[in-house]
């Protein structure tokens, strides 16, 4: 590459990764962090061969279509892409990708987590602590559920699901999943399949969803599937939120539908998130942190400027998902 061609990176990345982006790359880059609209996102795209963005900048069919025609990729800094109208980037012919396997693990350690706290009434604790409101200990203080044991059902048994259950099975939970095709045996490992969402969520005691947001998984967790799941049941989702109805819930929570939840992501965070949530003890709530650990996001960042090299090079990106 002669001309280095100009890259757009929309947020403030791990400084190893600016660092390894400029030497191929021109890097317009954003120290501050500011979170860009789209009018001022397109601005900067003028001057640009492509896009580094995070999920927190929406690409929209009719972004898209304004994109200059001078950018030819949007490399995402995330492994979801339901930021991105693939189908219009398809139309435009401007490439996708993402950065899949490299958070596999830092996610999988977010939902265990997830499941602890929810099930061992985390939330509760920290906030008795924090404002001196211990008073007592007794056999019914802050009693909560115990996973070692249990039977965990997982929705979307891809790569970060599949680390989930290895996971799981350190604490001796049986593993169940429903995805829209079987694993082969190895994947599975003992898991059990069910060919239904419904099969599923009847057959477990804590629900961990991994599957991404589409129009097919929409509010998938709605009032009726809920009431599938046992009243002791957990559900945790690193996923995304969308594929939760917030208001079915917050219900369920409330009603003894189910037990707890533990949630790391929201329908529209990171300010307009269902205000239920906050009211509930029995919720273990986390800001969309499952890839914030250095060594994942250092290792996203090396993913998406593979891809990027890879694309200007005129070869196959390894992530393209349009
Ligand atoms: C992802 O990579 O999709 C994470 O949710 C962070 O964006």
């Amino acid at each position: 590459m002669t001309d280095k061609p100009v890259v757009l990176v929309t947020r403030k990345l791990p400084d190893a990764v600016e660092k390894k982006l400029a030497q191929d790359f021109t890097p317009v880059l954003n120290p501050d962090d500011r979170l860009y609209d789209t009018e001022e996102l397109l601005q900067l795209a003028e001057n640009a061969d492509a896009i580094l963005p995070c999920h927190t900048e929406r690409f929209s069919a009719e972004t898209i279509a304004r994109l200059p025609a001078r950018v030819k990729a949007i490399a995402n800094f995330s492994v979801g892409v339901d930021h991105v109208d693939l189908e219009a980037a398809r139309q435009k012919q401007v490439i996708v990708t993402n950065t899949p396997d490299v958070l596999s693990d830092a996610t999988a350690e977010i939902a265990m987590l997830l499941m602890l706290g929810a099930a061992r009434r985390a939330s509760e604790g920290e906030r008795i602590m924090r404002n001196q409101q211990w008073k007592d200990w007794s056999p019914a203080f802050m009693v909560g559920r115990q996973i070692t044991g249990k039977r965990l059902g997982i929705l979307g048994m891809g790569r970060v699901g599949q680390v989930v259950a290895a996971r799981a099975r350190g604490f001796d939970m049986t593993i169940h999943y429903h995805n829209r095709k079987p694993l082969d045996a190895s994947q599975a490992a003992g898991a059990e399949y069910h060919d239904s969402v419904e099969g599923l969520l009847a057959a477990i005691d804590v629900l961990s969803i991994h599957c991404p947001a589409s129009d097919a998984t929409r509010g998938l967790l709605n009032r009726e599937r809920l009431a599938l799941m046992h009243p002791d049941s957990i559900l945790v989702n690193t996923s995304r939120g969308a594929v939760v109805d917030d208001d079915a819930l917050v219900n369920a929570l409330i009603s003894g539908v189910i037990a707890a939840a533990g949630l790391d992501v929201y329908n529209g965070e990171p300010d307009a998130i269902h205000p239920g949530y906050r009211e509930l003890d029995n919720v273990f709530l986390l800001p969309h942190i499952g890839s914030a650990t250095v060594e994942t996001r250092d290792a996203m960042g090396f993913r998406a400027i593979d891809n990027l090299i890879a694309i200007f090079k005129g070869e196959q990106p390894g992530d393209r998902v349009a």
